[in-house]
């Protein structure tokens, strides 16, 4: 698998006279881990909703390589390898299996119609999607769960159950949006653990917002930090943590707050 950078270029977005992103640029390289924080209202979610295609932005651009990702709807960034999870569990029915083969539906060649007549081929590719996906549930340290009812599953494992959803669709890149809100203190270890695992095993980058800054310390490789719409500061985490900017932006809020959306 071959990763492309995925570049954000001049990005701006306006609702009705407020401007969420303006100008906003940054650079996700190939296999790395690439943060986006700032406090509430900053523009985090606005911009992964940008690169996930569900908000077009007023002008600025998305690109995955060569290809200009700014106005595709959500279902073909998808399947040109930008996956995302989302902040709030969705995943409360069927098996981790059955979760895991709903996102491996995109990816099927065969098709619902050939699937549904039992033909040799879609029955040896329905065959290749489960092991895939017990591959994935192992990475995302679910071994073990892959036939338990997520319901019945610990909150943790449901965060991981909904990561391993998102890389069942073989994305190049991993749009993370607050993996670790609302865990406790070992299951962000683990989730932490299993991030980090997964971007080595699979060569994937991963961009991720979050709240808690000891995980964006921990994990990304470079930080890009937004405040009221606009970049205020983006490096390595260790330049960021002592940028002035940042901290004057991080001062009148609670800073690591949990509770934001
Ligand atoms: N769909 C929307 N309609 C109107 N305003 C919005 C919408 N989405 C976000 N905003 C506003 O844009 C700003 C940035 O919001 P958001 O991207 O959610 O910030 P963050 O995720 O950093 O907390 C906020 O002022 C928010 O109220
Ligand atoms: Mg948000």
């Amino acid at each position: 698998m071959t990763v492309p950078q995925l570049e954000v270029r001049d990005v701006t977005v306006r609702f009705a006279g407020l401007t969420a992103l303006d100008e906003v640029s940054f650079t996700v390289t190939p296999g790395t881990t690439h943060a986006l924080i700032g406090p509430n209202g900053a523009g985090k979610s606005t911009c992964f909703n940008v690169l996930s295609g569900l908000y077009r932005p007023a002008s600025g651009t998305v690109r995955l390589g060569d290809t200009d990702l700014t106005r595709l709807a959500p279902h073909r960034i998808a399947a040109l390898g930008v996956a995302r999870t989302f902040q709030n569990i969705v995943t409360t029915e069927g098996t981790v299996a059955d979760n895991l083969m709903l996102g491996r539906h995109v990816l099927s060649r065969a098709g619902f119609a050939a699937s549904a007549l039992h033909l040799p081929r879609a029955v040896r590719e329905q065959r290749e999607h489960l092991a895939r996906a017990r591959e994935i549930a192992e990475l995302a340290g679910l071994a073990g769960h892959f036939d338990s009812p997520v319901a019945l599953l610990s909150y943790g494992d449901r965060k991981r159950v909904e990561l391993a959803r998102a890389l069942c669709l073989e994305p190049r890149v991993l749009l993370l949006d607050e993996p670790v809100a609302g865990m406790n203190a070992a299951e962000r270890v683990r989730m932490a653990e299993v991030i980090q695992h997964v971007r080595t095993e699979l060569g994937l980058s991963v961009v991720l917002v979050e709240h808690d800054m000891g995980l964006v310390m921990r994990l990304a490789d470079e930080v890009t930090v937004l405040d009221f719409g606009r970049r205020i500061a983006h490096g390595t985490p260790d330049e960021v943590r002592r940028d002035p900017e940042v901290l004057r932006a991080y001062l009148g809020t609670a800073a690591g707050e949990e509770d934001a959306a």
